[in-house]
């Protein structure tokens, strides 16, 4: 019979496992939910009066939070109470990709799966169902069955007894909540039955049966790292003829637009930017590149490597023209950075295209003013593992116009005195609202913006005397030759 869930353990508060548990909690006032990590700092924060001094940003999240935090959900490091006490354990942590020893630069590290599996192994007690809910490699399951089961041998141990699921999250940042409240589909993968209805009944609560999809385990891993290959695919597709656009005189939106209206292909994800950054595509991708190395499906592996590598080279090519276009040398020239997050309402930072594309025009010289929304100066800092050089610090010690190679960071927009240029890399809603007759009366002439999210009104900007450069229009190019 599939057991009545009445106490969820999850371990991981991240950007996972915070916002899914949030609303797991708001649709199922009856079931008592423990989040515990290892990082104190992070519960401090998750459990922090001051709603809006959460770890984890998201349109939404705090409403719920004040629904539910200390009714039925609960924030702590209480790890091996939280464990003893659930029914059903998400595993939520991180799992990024392997920086040394065998398959570095490419395999998921495990090392905080295992570790979360040793943990339920050791303080669950009767039977338990385990999800895991990170973006794991195929055949994770297998390796958390083996130490789980290891476990249920233990004659030490009574009558313990684990079921493992997958059931992998398609959230995407800046629109979780409205995500896992509407989601596409579930999915559950599993070989029984009766605890992958157990978690479908928790998801009833506010997904129709059609879009709870149940699986086998290993399709239900492989269809997650496919999903995310598959979106991140679409973006360095269009990204790759966005640089077409611009040297035929065709303009990407343009074509995205006419591309998009094909049912087969559909609109969304055909937005060009300035590469697509987040914690998980790249290792996704990269993750499924390991796989097919590792069963000798090398060309297989390279069309998907090619994913990744398109990206890189647009983060890259993006950079090389600001620098082409302020006359070849950015040195000494304040250029204004506006958004950091590697996309819109999320603080995330996590491989973000900004992070490449700030540290190549501090690499030339520039001084960046950095602006964003919700990101937080010290987390720029450690993206760019550069010291920020402060206002005051750098008045006494250099004088304003002589800064070569720094960057500072700005909570407000009123930054453009001085600057060359303004490169926008996220598509912060308040960017759209920029007075550029305004801006322009500070800039250095001739003044610049790049747009590489096409956000910014490009008429307003153009008729303030401003050279726009927006990716993927090739109108502006007064270059082209015929071919
Ligand atoms: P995250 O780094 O924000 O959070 C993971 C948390 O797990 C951290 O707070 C860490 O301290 C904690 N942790 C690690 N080991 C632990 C242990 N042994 N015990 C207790 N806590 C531990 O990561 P995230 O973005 O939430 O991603 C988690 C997983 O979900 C990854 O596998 C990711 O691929 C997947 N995923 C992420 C997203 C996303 O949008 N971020 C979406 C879908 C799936
Ligand atoms: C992505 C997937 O969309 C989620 O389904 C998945 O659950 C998640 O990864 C994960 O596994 O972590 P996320 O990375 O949060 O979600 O955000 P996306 O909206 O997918 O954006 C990823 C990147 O692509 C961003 O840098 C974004 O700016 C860029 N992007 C997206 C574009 O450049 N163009 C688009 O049209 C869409």
């Amino acid at each position: 019979m599939a057991i009545s869930i009445k106490q969820i353990c999850c371990i991981g508060a991240g950007y996972v496992g915070g916002p899914t548990m949030s609303v797991i909690s708001l649709k199922c006032p009856d079931i008592k939910i423990n989040i515990v990590d290892v990082n104190k700092e992070r519960i401090d924060a998750w459990n922090s009066e001051d709603l809006s001094k959460l770890p984890v940003y998201e349109p939404g999240l705090k409403e719920i939070i004040s629904k539910t935090r200390n009714k039925n959900l609960f924030f702590s490091t209480k790890i091996k109470e939280s464990i003893e006490s659930a029914d059903m354990i998400f595993i939520s942590v991180n799992t990024p990709t392997k920086t040394k020893g065998v398959g570095a630069g490419k395999a998921s590290d495990l090392k905080w799966v295992e570790k979360s599996a040793r943990d339920v192994a050791r303080f669950a007690k009767g039977h338990t169902i385990v999800v895991e809910k990170s973006t794991l490699p195929v055949r994770t399951a297998e390796v958390i069955q083996k130490i789980l089961h290891s476990a249920e041998k233990d004659s030490l141990k009574d009558n313990i007894r684990f079921n493992v699921l997958s059931n992998p999250e398609f959230l995407s940042e800046g629109s979780a909540i409205n995500d896992l409240l509407n989601p596409d589909r579930v999915l559950i993968g599993g070989d029984n039955k009766e605890a992958m209805i157990s978690l479908s009944k928790i998801y009833k609560n506010w997904v129709s049966e059609d879009k709870i999809l149940l699986t086998n385990i290993w399709s239900s891993e492989l269809a997650k790292l496919t999903s995310n290959a598959f979106l991140a695919q679409r973006i360095s597709s269009i990204n790759s003829i966005s640089s077409i656009c611009e040297v035929t005189g065709a303009d990407i939106r343009e074509v995205s637009r006419s591309i998009g209206k094909d049912s087969r292909i559909g609109s969304k994800f055909l937005d060009s930017g300035p590469g697509f950054g987040g914690s998980c595509f790249k290792k996704d991708i990269l993750n499924l590149v390991y796989l097919a190395e590792y069963f000798g499906l090398k060309e297989v592996a390279k069309f998907w490597e090619s994913v990744v590598e398109i990206n890189i080279w647009h983060q890259r090519r993006i950079s090389e023209i600001v620098v082409k276009k302020l006359f070849g040398t950015i040195a000494n020239k304040k250029i204004v950075i506006l958004g950091f997050a590697f996309k819109a309402n999320t603080n995330d930072t996590r491989e973000s295209a900004a992070i490449t594309i700030c540290k190549n025009l501090i690499d030339e010289g520039a001084y960046l003013v950095i602006h964003d929304p919700k990101v937080k100066a010290n987390q720029i800092e450690k993206d760019l593992q550069i010291k920020q050089i402060l206002e005051e610090q750098n008045k006494k010690e250099t004088g304003l116009k002589n800064q070569i190679g720094k960057w500072q960071f700005s909570k407000s927009l009123n930054i453009f005195n001085d600057a060359h240029a303004i490169l926008v890399l996220t598509e912060w809603e308040e960017y759209k609202y920029i007075d550029w007759h305004k801006a322009v009366q500070k800039m250095v002439k001739p003044s610049w913006v790049f747009d590489s999210r096409s956000i910014i009104n490009a008429k307003e900007v153009q008729e303030a005397g401003i050279n726009l450069w927006r990716l993927g229009d090739g109108s502006q190019n007064n270059e082209i030759s015929n071919f």
